[in-house]
């Protein structure tokens, strides 16, 4: 297999994991290069459903190196956790001992951190951002302030006191004066970090350099983004992102191995569109076909359970999302969710609704959003089920007349259609 990026471009959930899950068949080494738990990855095997937030999808087969990369951040409780559940579902224990890799690079969700994610977004009020609440801003507000504790100070005792005594006075103070948290002392972060240092103990890699060289040269890779391009801090809807880059630029620095090593970049995308968390969204629905979407789509979230908003597919953040994301095709999934619809509609333009000048370039000041509508155009519905349908030749002609639209629209191939939540629910064309 080709060394091959799987990101989400649009605002998450798309069903990366999905892809994730059916490409790490075909690869020996899959790496999650952004993000931390706040991340909910769906894989559904013979009718078993699995959530990951934080582990790689690939960690489903034995014998692949399934590696948390150097840009994600890691709560320790949370990824342990999510390993119980897992060995809960049958899963062994020895396969996450044997397959599983942490980068001593990552940084460390502190308790801290989560503290100031719920805070930050209390005070925000109405203007939230509606985070996950997991702590990723805060933790990556840290690592860029150069102030953050990352996997391998964990390891070393001394470092680690070392650093505390340049970070903790400052910390303290903002805990204290800013947010109205209590203080803590060195100590008590001293034993917070003994116990993540017992939790990651048997999955970091301190050998990383020799095991990526000896990968990146005879092993193939599958780089898995969380998010999506348009929750991307750089070139999403700021301010209303995740703090991480789920580009395939993002994945060359985010995985230690730089950007040569990828030789396909996949774009997952909805055929309609959700997004959780506040921020414009330009061809949401708030009437009942949104809600039909919804319904049809099981569109609640993974990791908070908040209901997804809906919309339409939106062609113009799409083709800018394959511009910014750097992405060469498409995997297309929840097809078979608008097998019921008697119109698809698709968002090929904005209006401004004051001075009705029409625009096809996405205008990244999502301030100026709210005074945008979409403008469509319909197409007929398919009317069938689909969700059995092996080949592109049995999907009806609509939704072929319906995918072949989109690749005009974004410029790259449609290679992937998934017509249903399960790994044989999808036509490679
Ligand atoms: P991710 O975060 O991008 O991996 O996506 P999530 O797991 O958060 O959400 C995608 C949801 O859609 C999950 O419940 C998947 O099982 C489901 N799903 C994925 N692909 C399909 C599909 O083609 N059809 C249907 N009906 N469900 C799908
Ligand atoms: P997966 O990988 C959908 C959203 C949050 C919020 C914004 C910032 O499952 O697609 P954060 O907690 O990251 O600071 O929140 O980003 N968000 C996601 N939305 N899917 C996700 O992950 C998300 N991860 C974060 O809802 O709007
Ligand atoms: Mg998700």
């Amino acid at each position: 297999m080709k060394n091959t990026v799987v990101v989400g471009a649009q605002f998450g959930d798309e069903g990366k994991a999905k892809i994730t899950d059916l490409l790490a068949q075909e690869a020996d080494f899959i790496t999650r290069f952004q993000g931390g738990s706040n991340a909910g990855h769906t894989v559904v095997v013979e009718g078993k459903k699995f959530a990951f937030h934080l582990i790689p999808s690939g960690i489903l087969y034995e014998n692949k190196i399934c590696m948390i990369g150097a840009n994600c951040v890691i709560k320790p409780d949370d990824l342990k956790k999510e390993i119980e559940d897992i060995i809960n579902q049958g899963v062994k224990k020895e396969q996450f001992e044997k397959c599983l890799k942490i980068s001593p690079l990552a940084h460390i969700t502190m308790k801290y951190h989560t503290d100031i994610d719920g805070l930050n977004e209390n005070t925000l009020g109405k203007n939230k951002i509606g985070t996950t609440k997991k702590g990723i801003g805060p933790t990556y507000t840290d690592k860029y302030a150069r102030c953050g504790i990352r996997v391998e100070d964990l390891f070393n005792k001394e470092t680690l006191s070392k650093k505390l005594d340049i970070i903790l006075p400052k910390k303290n103070k903002e805990l204290e004066f800013i947010y109205d948290l209590k203080p803590y002392t060195k100590e008590e972060i001293m034993e917070e970090c003994e116990c993540y240092r017992k939790i990651l103990a048997p999955y970091v890699d301190f050998n990383w350099q020799e095991n990526l060289l000896n990968i990146k040269n005879n092993k193939s890779i599958l780089f898995e983004g969380a998010q999506g391009v348009m929750l991307d801090v750089n070139y999403g809807t700021y301010p209303y992102v995740t703090s991480s880059s789920p580009t395939a630029g993002g994945a060359a620095f985010g995985a230690s191995m730089g950007p040569m090593v990828i030789e396909r970049a996949i774009g997952v995308f909805k055929a309609y569109m959700t997004r959780v968390g506040e921020g414009a969204f330009i061809t949401e629905l708030t009437d009942e076909t949104g809600e039909k979407l919804r319904q049809i789509g099981g569109e609640y979230g993974v990791t908070t359970g908040r209901a997804r908003r809906c919309g339409w597919f939106d062609a113009i953040s799409a083709k800018y999302a394959v511009l910014v994301g750097g992405l060469s095709e498409v995997a297309l999934t929840k097809l078979d969710v608008l097998d019921s619809f008697d119109e698809i509609k698709i968002a090929v333009a904005y209006k401004n609704k004051s001075t009705g000048e029409i625009m096809t370039n996405y205008p990244t000041d999502v301030f100026v959003h709210n005074n945008l509508e979409a403008v469509y155009e319909t197409h007929k519905g398919w009317k069938t089920d689909i969700s059995k349908c092996k080949n592109y030749s049995e999907l009806p002609e609509n939704a072929k007349k319906y995918l072949k639209r989109l690749e005009e629209l974004l410029g790259i191939k449609i290679t992937i259609v998934s017509v249903g939540p399960d790994r044989n629910q999808t036509i490679f064309i």
